[in-house]
């Protein structure tokens, strides 16, 4: 391996150890910083990314809690919930967990979420503000690549830059902050006829479309930097990225690692998300 490894849990960690002072200058005005994570059904990953979100909150001060409904649930208990979450004036986000159970419409839920609150950067609001330009709370899983892009000090203007997948949630936005920064993208797809041809002209790769192995080694620019979105579970229960880690840490100068990489960048997004939605609110 001759790739250095981007540090996705100290990065994070230090993301979050830069937020404290502002959460404790707004406790110092009577505010504390709550995110409000709903949960419909009993998912067993989204379980698993709930319980990191609650105890990143407890770990730098916030108010938490997570507000469960059974998968059976209708559109209206649903949609009731969140508006009584966009009401509280002591919850400064609010998050739906995804995916939701079948026959619920995530995305025509989602709306209900004010743009205001909506920290995970999904609402057309937030996404307009994006396309705009002028970003408010923008989705959390680019935002934590864009900061360990800071954080690793990468030059951005002028650099070529690809981002496999074209998600809402990452790929789509995480195009746009690169567009915004300077850099030429290309956004690639489960159709892009030969994405080898693309990943090998660029200096950064950002991949995200939750398949193991979509880019190795031989398709990468010797030198590039790699951010691997993907977390995927294999058949012997061990986690993977999208990325074959080993041919690609043999090109790359520099590689985010799965697990411990661009997830916990996800979970420190939406807390610094939270904070400025309650800085926000609080004027
Ligand atoms: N499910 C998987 N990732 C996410 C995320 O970032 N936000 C929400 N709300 N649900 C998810």
């Amino acid at each position: 391996m001759t790739a250095t490894l981007i540090d996705g849990v100290k990065i994070a960690r230090r993301l979050l150890d830069d937020l404290k002072p502002r959460i404790a200058a707004l406790n110092a005005r009577g505010i504390k910083p709550g995110l409000a994570a709903i949960v419909v059904g009993d998912n067993a990953a989204s379980e698993i990314y709930v319980r990191n979100k609650m105890r990143a909150c407890a770990d730098v001060g916030m108010h938490s809690a997570v507000h469960r409904l059974p998968a059976g649930c209708s559109e209206a208990d649903l949609t009731g919930l969140i508006e009584s979450l966009n009401r509280d004036p002591a919850v400064h986000g609010v998050l739906l967990q995804l995916p939701l159970p079948a026959p619920l419409d995530a995305e025509r839920v989602m709306r209900h979420i004010a743009g205001e609150k909506d920290v995970d950067g999904f609402s057309w609001k937030n996404l307009g503000a994006l396309v705009a330009g002028e970003p408010q709370l923008a989705p959390c899983t680019p935002l934590g690549i864009m900061m360990m892009m800071d954080h690793e000090g990468l030059a951005l203007e002028g650099a070529t830059a690809v981002v496999v997948g074209r998600s809402v949630s990452v790929g789509k936005p995480a195009a746009l902050m690169l567009i915004a920064r300077g850099a030429t993208v290309t956004v690639c797809t489960s159709k892009t006829r030969d994405l080898a041809k693309h990943t090998r002209d660029a200096d950064i790769v950002v991949v995200a479309v939750g398949k193991p192995g979509v880019v190795t080694g031989d398709m990468l620019k010797p030198g590039a930097t790699v951010f691997d979105v993907g977390i995927n579970r294999l058949p012997d229960g061990r986690i993977t990225g999208d990325v074959d880690f080993e041919s690609a840490s043999a090109v790359a100068s520099r590689i985010t690692p799965v697990p411990g990489g661009v997830g916990r960048m996800t979970v420190a997004a939406l807390i610094a998300n939270t904070v400025k939605a309650a800085e926000k609110t609080a004027g």
